[in-house]
């Protein structure tokens, strides 16, 4: 992250940066991307977000992997201050039908998924389980509608618990650039980070896996997040970048940075004197 903040700062010189985090330590905050409720840390992010005067006029936020559909719960539940452009680079929109893998050495990594595997739905998993909370197996709609308290909540899948306000502010966006990497096999399906998701398999083709692309969605096409309002005035778009899940390559982040990240910084006229 150190890093990347200084490669962003080389393109827009001045630019306030802030990383936002769980827990001021760093191994406690990497316990927190598996532990936890997603609910209160997106509440704690906010108000760390609000508490940082330099973007008390609205930033442009990037969020990395599944950081990324935890910024978009915190504009459409949030905002305050706005998000101008959301980037999401490899983020889980429509969940996923498999607990993200983990690297053979990663014990932490494989503990809190072989509990999310063995009860993924259950009370304990839905509040504790980082990965449990956007966890949707689209063969089994029911018990992720009545026991997901996260991603069933941020994509107004719940019938009658509509929230209209998370609609309108995801709308109010610039600019929703959703980053797909080719070759993820850690997200699946991949086209999530498009907001796709398996077809259930009960579907037209049963056996085969089809992908629900974007507009497809029901979450899109009765426009219960605001994503086709976001789309139909151009500000959805979608990237593709080479390789494997987070293979931050520069031609992968470097010209979306370029096009949309530090706006605001361009507005002022100290970044000009600084230029
Ligand atoms: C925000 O600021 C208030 C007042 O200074 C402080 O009490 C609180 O802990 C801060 N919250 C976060 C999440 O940084
Ligand atoms: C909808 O979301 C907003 C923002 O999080 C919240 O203040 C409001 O209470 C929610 N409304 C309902 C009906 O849950």
């Amino acid at each position: 992250m150190v890093e990347f903040e200084q490669l962003i700062a080389k393109i827009h010189p001045g630019i306030f940066i802030h990383s936002v985090f769980i827990e001021e330590d760093q191994e406690q905050d990497r316990r927190a991307s598996f532990y936890g409720s997603v609910n209160e840390q997106v509440d704690f992010a906010a108000e760390q977000i609000a508490n940082i005067t330099e973007l008390k006029n609205g930033f442009d936020a990037i969020g990395f992997s599944q950081a990324g559909q935890f910024l978009r719960a915190y504009v459409e539940r949030h905002n305050t201050p706005p998000v101008h452009n959301l980037i999401t680079f490899g983020s889980q929109h429509m969940g996923v039908s498999d607990i993200p893998a983990c690297r053979p050495w990663d014990i932490m990594c494989l503990a809190a998924r072989r509990a999310a595997k063995s009860s993924v739905y259950s009370h304990w998993a839905q509040t504790n389980l980082v990965q449990a909370q956007y966890y949707r197996d689209p063969d089994r709609m029911d018990a992720y509608l009545s026991s997901n308290k996260f991603l069933a909540d941020i994509n107004n899948e719940i019938p009658d618990t509509h929230n209209k306000t998370y609609a309108k502010k995801l709308a109010a966006l610039d600019n929703l650039v959703l980053v797909l990497f080719a070759e993820d096999i850690t997200v699946v399906p991949k086209e999530s980070s498009w907001f796709g998701s398996y077809a259930s398999s009960d579907g037209p083709l049963p056996g085969e896996k089809t992908i629900i692309p974007m507009r497809k969605q029901e979450l899109y096409i009765q426009d219960t997040i605001g994503l086709k309002t976001l789309d139909e005035k151009g500000g959805v778009l979608f990237k593709t970048c080479d390789g494997a899940h987070m293979q931050l390559t520069d031609d992968c982040w470097k010209p979306l940075v370029e096009k949309f990240v530090g706006g605001v910084v361009y507005k002022t006229p100290d970044f000009r004197v600084q230029v």
